[in-house]
């Protein structure tokens, strides 16, 4: 719809003001009349007015004393004002014009000289609701640019942090390896010096073959993380999969004095897996379990195989019920002091651990990302302080086209 220019006429002189009045709403403005000053500012409390023509002799307050005030009104928009008086002076032009007028014309005047004016600020005025316009749209395109800016940055960081683990990988596959020799070399010479008569020797040919051990076993680690060697997958049944993993894992949950709770529901359908990478999986998750219940009260771990969802697995004593989902999901829950806040957020992420220097290299989770997403499965974690913690593996029942050959 056509916005009507509005005008608004501040004049004390009957016959002027309904004169000027005439006039302008023959061009087709629509007006509106105020007789005081008091009147003027009342009215544009209320009324978006395009124009003001502004008498200067007016009963209460002398019209160039409301030019400020009018325009105040108007906010941001430009609101031209016509000043009509029978002050000629050049000093009354002078001040009218200070005073924030934008163009004057003595009385008396001649219409169409009025209506030219009239028609000339309504130009400026709309070249300016223009400006504003395009400078509104500006801001918005600014806004916007600034919002895609902040996007763009956090990709590159994504970006440049995978480009560093890939590279990271490369280096730590090469590490990795050059260190397995001579860890060999100094395991088997050490268990070859074993064992010594003198209790001091035989207490340092102890600590070497603990070290090198252990040594092994973050080297084995970093190389899991780093291997990026093709999948060997097969068709096996979850609990098939769950006794092998037992089988390494039971007895040292028992000599830790906890107490273990399997649960395989019946309706398990067959999984397409690498069996010596989903045993690692779970093997990390069974640690990690076992490492956090150490000193706890009646430390427990639920192990529950059951078909159902990629979502957030039930906290610890509530048992997973099979809800028949697209998933086969194996829950590795504990009792113990949960997750520690400070690491919930990169937990996945290589390096990230809370154990001190020497019983964690922080890669276990990592690698068990690699190895379910590689799956197209989801790890999903529900940890909570003092109650326990939750693992879901999610791996689905039909493996999408891009994981499910042979590879
Ligand atoms: N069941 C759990 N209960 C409490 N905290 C856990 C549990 N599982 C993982 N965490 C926390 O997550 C961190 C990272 O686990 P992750 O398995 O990746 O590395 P790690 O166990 O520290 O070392 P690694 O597995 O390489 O020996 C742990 O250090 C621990 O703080
Ligand atoms: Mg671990």
């Amino acid at each position: 719809m056509q916005h009507q220019v509005c005008i608004l006429i501040v004049e004390d002189d009957p016959t002027i003001a309904s004169l000027v009045g005439i006039v302008l709403r023959e061009a087709g403005y629509r007006t509106l009349h105020a007789d005081t000053a008091a009147d003027a500012l009342r009215l544009a409390e209320t009324n978006p007015f395009d124009l003001v023509v502004l008498d200067w002799m007016l009963p209460d307050t002398p019209g160039v004393q409301i030019c400020t005030a009018l325009k105040e009104r108007a906010g941001r928009r430009f609101l031209p004002i016509l000043m009509l008086t029978a002050k000629g002076e050049l000093s009354d032009r002078v001040t009218a014009l200070d005073a924030g007028v934008d163009d004057y014309l003595s009385k008396p005047f001649y219409i169409e000289e009025l209506m030219a004016r009239v028609r000339a600020l309504l130009r400026i005025r709309a070249a300016e609701n223009e400006r504003d316009a395009a400078m509104a749209a500006l801001e918005a395109q600014n806004d916007a640019l600034r919002v895609a800016n902040e996007q763009l940055r956090t990709m590159q960081a994504q970006l440049v942090q995978s480009s560093k683990l890939a590279a990271l990988g490369e280096i730590v596959a090469g590490v990795a390896h050059e260190l397995n020799n001579p860890l060999a070399i100094i395991l088997g010479n050490a268990e070859l010096l074993s064992p010594q008569h003198d209790p001091e020797d035989q207490r340092s040919v102890a600590q070497i073959i603990e070290s090198a051990k252990r040594a092994r076993r973050v080297v084995q680690s970093l190389a899991t993380f780093a291997r990026r060697g093709p999948m060997a997958k097969e068709w096996t049944s979850p609990t098939d999969l769950i006794e092998r993993v037992l089988d390494l894992k039971r007895a040292a949950l028992r000599s830790s004095g906890i107490a273990l709770e399997v649960v395989c529901s019946s309706d398990l359908p067959m999984i397409w897996v690498d069996i010596p990478q989903m045993q690692q999986v779970l093997l990390n998750l069974l640690h990690n379990a076992e490492y956090a219940l150490a000193g706890m009260p009646a430390p427990q771990v639920w192990l529950t195989v059951v078909r159902g969802h990629a979502e957030k697995p039930p906290l610890p004593p509530a048992q997973a019920a099979s809800a028949g989902g697209a998933f086969v999901c194996f829950d590795v829950a504990d009792n113990g002091p949960g997750i520690p806040d400070h690491v919930i957020e990169r937990l996945f992420q290589p390096f990230v651990t809370t154990r001190p220097p020497g019983r964690g290299s922080g890669l276990g989770l990592a690698i068990a990302y690699g190895i379910v997403t590689g799956h197209g499965g989801q790890i999903l974690i529900n940890t909570q302080a003092a109650q326990g913690t939750a693992v879901r593996v999610a791996l689905p029942v039909d493996p999408p086209e891009s994981v499910s050959g042979q590879e």
